[in-house]
């Protein structure tokens, strides 16, 4: 298994169990499958996400296990992290859209990634970023630009170049195609398909919408107030879901 959430329980406030943003969810993610976490606004989704990368902010805590490869990372040391982020487990963010800095152009963001995490400079930075910007297919010439010279679905595909620029096995996309229109939902969501086929990546798609996660999707992870409460592939879901929940979710797509 590339990743196996076991029993996670996470607060943001550690004073009360009242408060678990998730509450003992577990899933398992194949190596190179593609794979869904839906759910509704404040389900726990990106809670889960971000404690996958160790990012939960002072004074959360999370309990249970996230095994990486096989490899236990829920509580190691911020150095250990730091080395697995980025280069094991990238993030698309939420809000893609807004996540470039804006005095800085798309080719510069790419390179700091490089420099700071594989310690790739210079001339190799730009050969490197320029294909990146190739394989999220966008045309060279995007890296002078600042992202606000880019067009929602191109700033999207810049997001994933970022993501991918130190070669991740597993990457993490946060609602990646919302604020988009439905076309160029699809498209981001048929490159995504492409780079997982193509580099062998394993994807865990976080979204609330049912359609789109069934379309480009194996396998769902249904949650609900901090809890999963159904999984499977989504043909099996849908024709046959056991939580009031998911059947909701479904009854919404109609
Ligand atoms: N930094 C934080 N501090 C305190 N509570 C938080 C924090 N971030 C999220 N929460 C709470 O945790 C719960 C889960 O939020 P989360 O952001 O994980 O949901 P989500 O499923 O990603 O929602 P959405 O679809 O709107 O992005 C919510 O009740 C939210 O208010
Ligand atoms: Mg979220």
């Amino acid at each position: 298994m590339m990743l196996e959430v076991r029993n996670l329980t996470v607060t943001y406030d550690a004073r009360g169990a009242a408060n678990e943003a998730v509450k003992n969810v577990s899933f398992a993610v194949a190596e190179n499958s593609f794979c869904g976490l839906i759910g509704e606004s404040g389900s726990g989704k990106s809670t889960v996400l971000m404690t996958l990368l160790g990012l939960l902010p002072a004074g959360a805590e999370a309990r249970g296990e996230i095994l990486y490869k096989g490899r236990n990372i829920l509580g190691l040391p911020e150095d250990g992290l730091r080395k697995l982020r980025q280069r094991e487990i990238a993030l698309v963010p939420q809000g893609a859209l807004n996540s470039f800095t804006p005095v800085m152009t798309i080719g510069r963001h790419i390179k700091e990634v490089l420099e700071v995490h594989l310690g790739i400079k210079g001339e190799e930075a730009e050969r490197r970023a320029a294909e990146l910007l190739g394989e999220v297919e966008l045309p060279a010439d995007i890296a002078h630009r600042y992202p606000h010279e880019l067009s929602g679905g191109q700033k999207q595909r810049a997001a994933i170049a970022l993501a991918l620029s130190c070669e991740p096995g597993l990457v993490l996309a946060d609602e990646p195609t919302t604020a988009l229109d439905v076309i160029t939902q699809a498209a981001i969501l048929r490159l995504l398909e492409k780079l997982r086929r193509e580099k062998n990546l394993t994807i865990l798609l976080v979204t609330h919408d049912l359609p789109m996660a069934a379309s480009a999707c194996s396998e769902l992870f249904v949650m609900k107030d901090g809890r999963l409460i159904e999984s499977g592939a989504p043909r099996d879901l849908i024709r046959a879901p056991k939580e009031e929940h998911t059947k909701a979710l479904i009854a919404a797509m109609l």
